[in-house]
């Protein structure tokens, strides 16, 4: 494939069913495999072509889909009406073509097409119209690909309309086609509806090319998945698997340790070093980068975040917009929010919560604390249960705690306020002034104990006697 624009390429995208078989309120290409939209990853394969031109068409929900894609500037939206077919809807976008140019038609429901299948189809030697077809073992509800003696493709049959013997055929139409725009708005302008669903059907087209001598190609695509449409939940969920089982393969090749390849989840972009282990039900979201020597534990959710070597995150923690530099340990049950960067060798312990937070190289917070808004020095140590109080109800305001500070357990420390170096607070304290470099902070009720004190049931016993 040259490189640079595809200038006689245009793509057409079929979005405007509504998808009832969903029974959702979203349109169907929204909903998501992966993190991302099912029309997401038609597109993004699409542009890979370098198409001069993607045309959508969308119906059902068009607000909302060009809401999802508004900052995609690329895509020339047609709107159809009515849904009447597949052919209908390429009809509508036929006007937008070139007509010179060739037509590539994808479903938007069709997540998976891999880049070399489309390839093979856009091939544009010579004028001919090209289908990708597969086998399935289970080819309910799909168009069949009739081929005559010498196994030349003349028609599809839609299940609808099919006879017993063309049901039992497993070879089916994915939906994918591409044609020369002319002879294509020829073929549609001659289609009826005179079939079980009274709908104009693109896979029509076929037959029209043959009766018109046009050369008719199939592409007979060898992974079934990588074509099926999404057409139900149980089928999204189906692909759902078959991609994150793909892509935890490709980790196991790449040399990523996991204990288990069917249960851990990518929806992005994740990029991992060598000798990491990524430990079961564990789901990385956006874009995660792991440095080398990674260790993470059971039920971790990590999103847009990157985490340097020899990082451990245990059990159960949830990391989201985080800079996590080498050699922390984080968790298990703590929860990084974004903004929040970890210099080497810190600890974040068990119910920990930080936002928008530096911690210096060493610095630790071992147990139950939140910390947001707020810079430590390195080597300071936070106290379990120590409170960040960084919001007045209005405004959030920093807490700046400097290096080697030891901050007692069950401190409350109400922003904004400073913490020199060296400096010391007592356990219990509610500070809300600064603490100047190595002074000792109290601020806590002092304690009394009384001599000789009663209980109810010691006075009570005294009463009887
Ligand atoms: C279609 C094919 C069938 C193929 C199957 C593969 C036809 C007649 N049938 O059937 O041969 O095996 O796909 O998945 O083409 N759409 C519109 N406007 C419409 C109708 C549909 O944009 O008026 C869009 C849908 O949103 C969807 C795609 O076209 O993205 C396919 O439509 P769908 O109704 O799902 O077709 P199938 O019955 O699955
Ligand atoms: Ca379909």
């Amino acid at each position: 494939m040259p490189s640079g624009t595809n200038t006689n390429l245009e793509i057409v995208v079929l979005a405007a069913g509504r998808g009832t078989r969903m029974r959702s309120k979203l349109p169907k290409v929204l909903h998501c495999l992966a993190g991302k939209s099912l029309l997401a990853h038609v597109l993004d394969t699409a542009r890979l072509l370098e198409p001069k031109k993607i045309h959508v068409v969308s119906g059902y929900g068009t607000k909302e889909i060009q809401l999802a894609f508004e900052s995609a500037k690329d895509i020339n939206w047609v709107f159809q009406r009515e849904q009447k077919g597949t052919a209908h809807a390429v009809q509508q976008a036929l006007p937008h073509i070139h007509n010179n140019s060739n037509v590539l038609v994808l479903y938007g429901d069709v997540p998976l097409i891999s880049l070399g299948v489309l390839q093979n189809c856009v091939d544009r030697s010579q004028r001919v119209m090209r289908l990708v077809t597969t086998i399935m073992s289970d080819p309910a509800g799909l168009g069949r690909i009739v081929r005559d003696a010498n196994n030349a493709v003349c028609e599809i049959v839609e299940e609808k309309d099919a006879d017993d013997e063309q049901k039992a055929i497993l070879e089916i139409n994915t939906g994918i086609l591409f044609a020369p725009g002319k002879e294509l708005g020829g073929y549609l302008e001659n289609l009826l509806p005179d079939n079980a669903q009274g709908e104009l059907y693109l896979t029509d087209v076929i037959a029209a090319a043959v009766q018109d001598r046009l050369p008719v190609e199939s592409i007979v695509c060898e992974k079934p998945m990588e074509v099926m449409g999404v057409n139900n939940r149980a089928q999204l969920a189906e692909i759902e698997r078959y991609y994150q089982y793909r892509a935890a393969t490709q980790l196991l090749a790449a040399g990523v340790g996991l204990a288990d390849p069917k249960r851990v989840d990518i929806r992005g972009a994740l990029t991992v070093g060598t000798d990491c282990f990524i430990d079961c039900n564990v789901v990385f979201e956006g874009v995660v980068v792991l440095g080398n020597g990674v260790w993470i534990e059971p039920g971790v959710i990590i999103r847009d975040s990157i985490i340097d070597d020899d990082v451990s995150v245990l059990a159960n923690s949830v990391i989201e917009g985080a800079r996590i530099e080498s050699e922390c340990v984080v968790g298990p049950f703590a929860r990084l929010r974004p903004g929040t960067h970890l210099s080497a060798q810190v600890k974040i312990g068990n119910f920990v919560e930080t936002k928008n937070v530096e911690l210096g190289k060493g610095a630790k917070a071992s147990h139950l604390s939140y910390l947001g808004d707020a810079s430590v020095g390195a080597g300071s140590n936070i106290g379990a249960g120590t409170i960040f109080c960084n919001y007045d109800g209005v405004d959030k305001h920093k807490t700046e705690i400097g290096e080697g500070v030891f901050v007692g357990s069950n401190s409350t420390l109400v922003a904004p306020i400073k913490v020199d170096a060296g400096a010391f607070v007592a356990a219990g304290s509610t500070l809300n002034k600064n603490v100047e470099s190595r002074d000792l902070a109290v601020a806590r009720g002092k304690q009394r104990n009384i001599k000789g004190w009663l209980s109810p049931a010691a006075q009570r016993e005294k009463r009887k006697s």
